[in-house]
């Protein structure tokens, strides 16, 4: 079958890349792509948000699946448009994106599914956002409830600098539209986790656990990012915690969604912490995470096409996945200066060298200009290798990337360390 992948990001080439493996699957089109893409997929360069642009192509192309791979997409509702047009599709419609797309509808929607999750008030007003901030105290968290690519939570260790964050995000300035309602939550302590299901209709198929390091520096410091590096599995979700997450979090928030005439197919990315009083969940997404995307694509062994097909067309219950036993490890390499501004257009050599030695160079911000890799975005390429141990996938990264040649870019030394400390 011919599939049409909608996104340009290191989630994608994921994506497109086990697709292209998958026995189901004759032809890969991806829209915008990017020049790592393009090595298994034919690009289209129509951007992931122009929705108008995206049907055409679809229409002309009749993919016999469309995957939907950003969060953007979803909210503006390129599902249900394409669904309106007898397209198979995997992604959630726009209704049930707002389990992403606005965290004070996710926040509520838990409440009444009784999913355990941080405290939290929602406010509209600074004021009011003020009064519950000094009541509460620090440690604190403040979060822009709609979408910021990462950038829109802060957790805040004293009083003041919530308040600012509070005030700074419902002014419009940061965030315009998505800070206009701000979630005040009690803040966490413990060990984070991504848990992913493959969701169509009731049933609902977890993925391997992973993890993500979303903090900028070594040692988890600095401030969040998009997302630094992962790996998969995940040592601290044990059998217990994976399920208390499919039955405390996963499936009462589907059947939460469901009570609303919500129907979901597509990824839920449960986002927990493991605290002392059991699981939390922090965040509900509605699609792979990136970059836990490229570690998990790296160990499915199941048909990619078939299962996503198959949740399409709501006869998921047949499928089961299968993993590769080892373990994947994913580093991500930035632009100097991201998550602030950089410099784009800088040649990116050695590419090749760094997939001889073991990996598998996934693209991000990259473009393709008189034959080099130039960087056009923060996030650059997400290198990935398997080993035996979170070690020994982290240390064929790590050598491997003494081959890459660019200055521009910097990554993370330290990607599973959590693990390797177990
Ligand atoms: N209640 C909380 N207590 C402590 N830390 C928190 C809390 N909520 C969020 N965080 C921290 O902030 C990070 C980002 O929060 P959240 O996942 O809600 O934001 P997001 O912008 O939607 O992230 P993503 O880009 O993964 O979708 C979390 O991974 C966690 O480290
Ligand atoms: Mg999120």
């Amino acid at each position: 079958m011919k599939v049409l992948v909608i996104g340009g990001g290191g989630r994608e080439h994921a994506l497109c890349w086990k697709l292209a493996q998958s026995e189901s699957v004759s032809e890969v089109v991806c829209a915008p792509g990017n020049p790592g893409i393009a090595k298994v997929a034919r690009c289209v360069d129509i951007a992931a948000d122009d929705i108008g642009g995206l049907i055409d192509l679809a229409q002309a192309e009749q993919p016999r699946l469309v995957v939907i791979g950003p969060e953007a997409p979803l909210v503006l509702g390129l599902a249900d448009r394409l669904r309106a047009h007898n397209i198979a599709v995997f992604g959630p419609s726009q209704a049930a994106a707002e389990l992403e797309g606005s965290k004070s509808f996710s926040k509520t929607l838990m409440d009444e599914a009784k999913v355990p999750t941080a405290k939290f008030e929602i406010h509209t007003d600074a004021d009011e956002a003020e009064q519950c901030i000094r009541a509460w105290g620090a440690p604190i968290v403040v979060k822009a409830s709609g979408l910021a690519a990462g950038k829109g939570v802060i957790v805040a260790h004293d009083v003041q600098e919530a308040v600012d964050a509070a005030r700074d995000m419902l002014s419009g300035n940061s965030f315009g539209d998505a800070g206009s309602q701000v979630v005040i939550e009690e803040c966490l302590i413990g060990e984070e986790a991504s848990c992913l299901f493959i969701v169509s209709g009731d049933t609902i198929l977890p993925l391997a656990s992973s993890q993500d390091h979303k903090a900028l520096l070594d040692g988890d410091q600095g401030p969040n990012t998009g997302g630094m590096g992962a790996y998969s599995p995940a040592p601290c979700v044990t059998e217990d915690v994976a399920n208390n997450v499919m039955e405390q979090v996963a499936k009462p928030i589907i059947a939460a969604l469901k009570a609303r005439g919500i129907p979901f197919i597509g990824t839920l990315y449960a986002g927990i912490m493991i605290t002392e009083q059991g699981i939390k969940t922090l965040e509900f997404n509605v699609r792979f995470g990136d970059p836990e995307c490229q570690p998990l694509m790296s160990r499915l062994t199941s048909d990619l096409g078939e299962v996503l097909l198959a949740a399409a067309e709501s006869r998921l219950d047949d499928v089961t996945l299968s993993w590769d036993e080892r373990v994947a490890l994913c580093v991500v390499v930035a632009s100097n200066g991201y998550p602030a501004a950089f410099e784009k257009g800088q040649t990116i050599a050695g590419l090749d060298d760094v997939e001889r030695a073991g990996t598998v160079v996934f693209h991000a911000g990259t473009a393709e200009q008189h034959g080099n890799i130039i960087n056009t975005g923060g996030r650059v390429l997400g290198v990935t290798a398997l080993g035996n141990s979170v070690k020994e996938a982290q240390t064929t990264v790590y050598d491997a990337l003494k081959a890459l040649d660019w200055l521009g870019g910097f990554y993370r030394k330290d990607i599973g360390y959590r693990a390797i400390s177990k």
